[in-house]
């Protein structure tokens, strides 16, 4: 297939075409620089205070679907065959505020209004998609919005407000003529630029990304770019080749078959979610509180296990869960246990002109119990200071079959061997907690830094595992004294 020269998207309801633009210029950047439009604030340029929120459409089996992104952290190729929709967009051509800023006018759900137009967008991506309205589903969708001075009572009743009236918008009236105008675009995938400061590949097939690293293996692969992205807005670095996989629908699938779960590397983690939590019902926390309803958009779960983090959430899980990795590049694939990935802090076991094509997961057995626990200093967007994944078969009260894993108590997503052995063939008994507890001192010894101190590590990784027996044998809470297992 030919590759394509430009990005072309439609920004509101005009379309636009870019041939030179340096590939990692965020989307930020671009409307505040080059079209001028100042309306999408930059707050924190990481991620983390929503003040940057737009909202990304486009079509999906012939429908919109709306997501709210952080634009500081999204790279301006990513818009490509897409809509971008900012603030300055929800009036309509009547110049009639849009359900959710007037609910915003309403409640009085603005002071200093410098986090306001990232409210509005969140507010106007959960308009799109929720029907949950629900304190808990409004807290999520705006748990990536921070507001220092008006506090949220006001802001939730505007959410309130606009989603009990709901009722079709400009946007729906719109719709066809929308879908109409990104098939306009011909927005043709495998995109190619080659800008003076930077080489940018969006290669369409795995078979093109083969090829693509083939010829050049020392490119950066770029998915939701929630970790990437912070490298170029705060480290400032400069990545010479780009290839980003965010456009191959290969990488997007996720199947159920021959009791395994199969997902595509570049499944964003809100795709991935409903997925594995139907399986997993442990997992629906762990991704509600997987950064923002903004990060979960972008972020992809092949991007998490990449890059290796000690702290990353989902790694824990599939190594408790033995997922396999399939790493895969020209010469053909390979598949890897979870536990084996993680080499060294920040070494994994990826060579040049490799990549991680999918991973399996398998479905539970019959007597499988599986729960995660994330402990970190605020419910929502915070990365863990520990976050532990059990997995066990029990069969008649005693435990036959476990793994547990923990990030955040190691330089990598670690096994608790001693503590696996030393539960193997017990009861759920106050005794085998004892035991495990002993035996994590072990298996472990955490750094201290400003998640957590090494003992306060140790202590919760213990506690995690009493509350994981409370749970399984539907215990209360029992507390088992430190004199009793030191
Ligand atoms: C505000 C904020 C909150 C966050 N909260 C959490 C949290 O709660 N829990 C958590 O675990 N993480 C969190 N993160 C970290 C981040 O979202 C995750 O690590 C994310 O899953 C990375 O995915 P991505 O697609 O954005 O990766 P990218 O940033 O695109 O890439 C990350 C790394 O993976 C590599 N890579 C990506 N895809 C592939 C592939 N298919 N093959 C080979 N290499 C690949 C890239 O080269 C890069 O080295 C947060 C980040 C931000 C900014
Ligand atoms: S500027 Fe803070 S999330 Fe983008
Ligand atoms: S209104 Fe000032 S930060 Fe929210």
């Amino acid at each position: 297939m030919q590759d394509r020269h430009s990005i072309r998207f439609l920004l509101g309801s005009e379309s636009r075409e870019l041939t030179d633009i340096v590939p990692t210029t965020t989307v930020l950047e671009y409307l505040r620089k080059v079209e001028r439009m100042t309306g999408t604030k930059e707050g924190c340029a990481e991620g983390d205070c929503g003040a940057c929120t737009v909202v990304v459409a486009e079509n999906v089996n012939g429908k919109l679907r709306y997501k709210a992104c952080n634009s500081c952290i999204m790279f301006v190729p990513f818009l490509h065959g897409k809509q971008l929709i900012t603030v300055e967009h929800l009036k309509n051509r009547n110049d009639e505020l849009h359900p959710v800023q007037q609910a915003m006018v309403d409640q009085h759900g603005s002071q200093c209004g410098f986090c306001t137009p990232g409210f509005v967008m969140s507010l106007f991506g959960m308009y799109h998609n929720e029907c949950d309205t629900s304190r808990v589903a409004i807290d999520d969708a705006l748990a990536g919005n921070l507001c220092r001075c008006t506090g949220y009572a006001p802001i939730v009743r505007a959410a309130r407000q606009a989603l009990h009236g709901h009722k079709p918008d400009q946007f729906d009236h719109r719709e066809k003529q929308t879908l109409r105008s990104l098939s306009d675009l011909d927005a043709a995938p495998s995109v190619h630029i080659d800008s003076s400061q930077q080489s940018y590949h969006a290669p369409a097939t795995v078979k093109e990304l083969k090829q693509i690293l083939k010829e050049k293996p020392a490119s950066r692969i770029v998915a939701g770019a929630t970790d990437v992205g912070l490298w170029v807005t705060k480290e400032r670095r400069h990545l010479d080749c780009v290839i980003s996989v965010s456009d191959i629908q290969e990488l997007q699938s996720i199947s159920v078959e021959k009791e395994m779960i199969r997902i595509g590397a570049a499944t964003t983690i809100a795709e991935a979610m409903d997925t594995l939590s139907l399986y997993y019902p442990s997992l629906d926390e762990l991704f509600r509180r997987y950064g923002s309803e903004q990060v979960r958009n972008q972020a992809t779960i092949g991007g998490n296990v990449a890059n290796g983090s000690p702290i990353g959430d989902s790694l824990p899980v599939l190594v408790a869960l033995d997922a396999k990795l399939i790493i895969s590049s020209a010469a053909g694939s390979r598949t890897l246990p979870a536990e084996d990935y993680f080499i060294d802090y920040g070494k994994q076991d990826l060579g040049p002109g490799e990549f991680l094509e999918r991973i399996d997961l398998p479905l539970p057995i019959e007597g499988q119990q599986f729960r995660v626990y994330k402990l970190s200093k605020r419910f929502h967007q915070d990365i863990s200071a520990v976050c532990g994944a059990f997995s066990l078969t029990l069969e008649a009260g005693i435990i036959q079959a476990v793994r547990i894993s923990f990030g955040g108590m190691a330089a990598t997503p670690k096994r608790a061997f001693h503590c696996e052995e030393a539960l193997i063939g017990s009861p759920l008994s106050g005794d085998a907690i004892v035991r495990g507890r002993q035996a994590l001192q072990r298996d472990f010894n955490p750094i201290t830094d400003f998640r957590g101190s090494s003992d306060y590590r140790t202590r919760v990784a213990g506690n995690l595992l009493e509350k994981l027996f409370d749970e399984l044998s539907g215990r209360e809470q029992t507390i088992v004294w430190e004199a009793d297992y030191a």
